[in-house]
């Protein structure tokens, strides 16, 4: 028997899909493929790419490759070293939102001077969404600073019980704060790493089952999940110096499906990313699972470029029948219908 369900399709606020620089690992048309065959209809791509998007002109280069390839619809952030703050009101509107890296991961994108930080809070419009990759003490900082200059601050892939405690409290006060966490700090601890050694390394790191209880217990406080997509390939993973990061902006729906309510996945993949980042619904824009499919997660089976998953041989559930975006059929029974370059740009 099956047991169709519609869904609003899902927004991945968080992924990386390596397109210019390091296509040899993901591009735009697998990793948009790749977000369809989950049932991501829009996916928003940070800016740590080899060459990272500071600029305007990096920021069209990107647009164009993303015109050209995506099959479905995008936004891009804009990346900042603190010194092109100058360029913020210029570059805004073109972009989904500011990516601020304060603690270190692909890329070494850190801005470690204060001073630089608070600049970049100041300058950002108010707007606008600022995303913010905050560990440790750095989640006080950034709250300290969007408490004074009100921006909409947003802090991503949350993994432990004492952030998310932080975030918590501050959300009391500041009602622009809103933060998300990723299927695999939901799914996995350090003891994956222990096991998987490089395969098991991300920023931030997988924490102990104790934060990973934390999260699940405190959910109603998180505003949304994101697969944090971060492709490296097998050979990387597992040579003597791992990168850091997990693929999965396909797994995230099966997975959730198998462990809370389509209510939940609803609020955390679709309306406050919506509401976050100002999106209007489209009610075009869908996907049909079967809620009572359950399957096995295989690499062999996967879109993504780098052809692996730390989720390998878990069962998921809900599994992606159909995906429509804009009244189009897009995907169905595991084929992508549309050519490159059908997808839109949100912003
Ligand atoms: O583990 C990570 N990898 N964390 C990030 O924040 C970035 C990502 C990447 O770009 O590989
Ligand atoms: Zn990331």
């Amino acid at each position: 028997m099956s047991n169709i369900i519609k869904l609003p399709g899902l927004i991945d606020i968080h992924v990386h899909l390596r397109d210019p620089g390091q296509t040899h690992k993901e591009d735009f048309f697998t990793g948009t493929s790749a977000a369809l065959s989950g049932g991501v209809t829009t996916i928003f791509d940070m800016p740590n790419n080899l060459e990272p998007i500071f600029t305007s002109e990096k920021l069209m280069e990107k647009i164009n490759i993303a015109k050209q390839k995506a099959v479905c619809d995008w936004g891009l952030y804009l990346g900042t070293d603190g010194r092109n703050t100058d360029e913020f009101e210029k570059i805004a509107d073109k972009v989904i939102g500011l990516k601020l890296y304060l603690s270190l991961t692909t890329g070494k994108y850190v801005v470690a001077d204060d001073k630089l930080v608070e600049l970049v809070f100041k300058k950002w419009p108010k707007s606008k969404v600022l995303v913010v990759h905050a560990e440790s003490d750095r989640v006080d900082l950034v709250i300290r600073l969007a408490t004074r200059y009100q921006n909409k601050l947003h802090i991503t892939h949350v993994s432990t019980k004492d952030g998310l405690e932080k975030i918590i409290d501050a959300k009391k006060n500041t009602k622009s704060i809103t933060c998300d966490t990723t299927p695999h700090y939901l799914m996995l601890s350090e003891e994956y790493l222990r096991e998987f050694k490089g395969l098991g390394i991300v920023k931030p790191p997988l924490a102990t089952p104790k934060d990973q209880e934390y999260l699940w217990q405190n959910l109603n406080h998180i505003d949304c999940i994101a697969s944090d997509h971060a492709p490296h390939t097998l050979d990387e993973k597992q040579s003597s110096n791992p990168p850091a990061g997990l693929p999965g902006v396909e797994t995230m729906l099966p997975l959730l499906a198998e462990e809370m309510s389509v209510e939940n996945i609803i609020r955390l993949t679709n309306i406050n990313p919506r509401k976050i980042f100002g999106l209007t619904q489209d009610t075009k824009t869908y996907v049909e699972i079967d809620k009572d499919e359950g399957y096995k997660i295989k690499n062999e089976d996967l879109f993504t470029k780098c052809g692996w998953s730390p989720f390998d041989g878990w069962e998921g559930t809900g599994k992606v029948k159909r995906v429509f975006i804009r009244g189009m059929k897009v995907f169905e029974d595991g084929k992508i219908l549309v050519n490159p370059g059908f997808g839109k740009n949100v912003v």
